[in-house]
């Protein structure tokens, strides 16, 4: 199994393109199911998930060729509207062709997502929310059995959830009349959803806001050609190594204003942060204040930052908590740092970090993306060499990430 060797306490100077959008690009994979035809996506980022997600549409029945960070899709043919257990164990994101094979065929059948390394991750609202559209739904052998051609119906969600967001407005847009959704989420990846469904011909109207008002079309077209919003966690996860390593970092290929909270969260902590178009500049500085965080939907503070903000504060001059109010058990990177000498422990689902001099170099292991990020960015900040196990988990999610981080200084070594 492969693993990372980082050699820390390096100063990191240089730029770093940000790619594509993995939980943008997702979706947006799923949703050309909709519509039969040809697809052209551009700046799609060369991710383990990527892969995985153009296999599942192949075992459907659409084509599809990846190269050069450009996806061709031909979904002309749709004959096994089905997501095997196989796929949606290693990638949870399968779950979004619930949403277009009911769109297109008016039947779908997806393995019931388990849990995850960070506990129970339900998936009771879209169900309830498709049962809402008239979808007959059962439970055979692991697997969700849905059939029927969704109905729109007013539908308020009880949290504003990515996925079922995504897959109700994937389900809502060929169905029979108007859909509601209410409290839905506002999440860059949900717009950029939007704007592609959109650009199929769907009637959709209040995006980014949080009520959605769809007018079910009789059929969508394809999309010609469209672009992957910039990653905006890879941006703050870069940002925080910045932070982390000293030196002057520029993010290039970023939206700012998707990470404005994390901008301002940096700032406190006593770097300076410079914004110039679509490149943010980060200074380090050698004594990080601590600055709380709790994780919140968008536009609040991201889940998915949560790990490399612990991984920053356990390097900051006092105490400092981190909160994770949208999965509370996801924690598996805290142990791994204080491999690494930090002092953090843990009361439910917050962390309190006391701030050390020196973090030091030891042998870890990842357990999912971005506990993998954390990590990373804590052994680049270590005096002396880390080991990084099971780093399958991080190719999930960043494109090459040591020869990027190579680029501006890092001494990492994958072997
Ligand atoms: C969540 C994050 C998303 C992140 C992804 C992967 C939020 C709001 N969402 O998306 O930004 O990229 O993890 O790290 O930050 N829930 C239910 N029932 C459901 C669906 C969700 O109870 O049917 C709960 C979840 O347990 C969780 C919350 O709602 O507490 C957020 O869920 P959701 O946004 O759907 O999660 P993901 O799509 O996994």
């Amino acid at each position: 199994m492969e693993k990372f060797e980082i050699l820390g306490a390096r100063e990191l100077n240089g730029k770093i393109k940000i790619n594509g959008a993995k939980n943008a690009l997702l979706p947006i994979m799923t949703s050309t199911l909709l519509a039969p035809g040809n697809y052209l996506l551009n700046n799609v980022p060369d991710l383990k998930d990527t892969r995985t997600m153009a296999e599942l549409l192949r075992r459907i029945g659409a084509s599809v060729s990846f190269k050069n960070n450009q996806l061709l899709i031909n979904t002309v043919n749709v004959s096994k509207p089905v997501a095997p257990y196989d796929l949606v164990k290693t990638m949870r994101a399968s779950f979004y062709v619930l949403g277009p094979l009911l769109g297109r065929l008016g039947h779908a059948e997806v393995s019931l997502p388990g849990g995850c390394a960070w506990g129970p991750r339900p998936v009771d609202i879209h169900i309830e929310a498709l049962k809402k559209l008239g979808v007959n739904i059962s439970l055979e052998g692991g697997n969700i059995v849905a059939k029927g051609n969704p109905i729109g119906n007013n539908i308020k969600f009880k949290f504003p959830s990515v996925g079922a967001t995504g897959n109700l407005m994937m389900a809502s847009v060929l169905g029979k009349g108007q859909t509601i959704l209410k409290n839905v989420a506002l999440e860059p990846d949900i717009i950029s959803l939007g704007d592609f469904l959109i650009k199929m011909g769907a009637d959709i109207k209040g995006l980014g806001t949080s009520e959605l008002v769809i007018n079910g079309k009789d059929r969508l077209n394809p999309v010609d050609e469209f672009d992957i919003i910039p990653d905006r966690i890879e941006a703050g996860t870069f940002l925080i190594a910045g932070a982390m390593c000293g030196g002057s970092i520029e993010i290039e290929n970023v939206n700012p204003d998707h990470i404005s909270i994390v901008i301002d969260k940096l700032i406190e902590s006593g770097v300076r942060v410079k914004t110039v178009k679509n490149s943010i500049i980060v200074n380090g500085n050698k004594k990080i204040k601590p600055v709380n965080v709790t994780t919140a939907p968008y536009p609040g503070f991201p889940t998915d930052l949560q790990a490399q903000w612990i991984a920053y504060m356990t390097i900051a001059n006092g105490l400092s908590t981190v909160t994770d109010e949208i999965y509370y058990d996801r924690f598996t990177h805290v142990p791994e740092l204080n491999r690494l000498g930090a002092n953090i422990t843990m009361n439910k689902n917050t962390a309190t970090i006391i701030g050390v001099s020196n973090l030091k170099g030891a042998p870890v292991m990842s357990t999912d993306i971005r506990a993998s990020a954390s990590l990373i960015l804590a052994s680049l900040a270590s005096i002396g060499k880390s080991k990084i196990s099971r780093i399958y988990h991080i190719d999930r999610g960043y494109e090459k990430i040591e020869n990027r981080l190579k680029k501006v200084g890092a001494d990492i070594t994958r072997s």
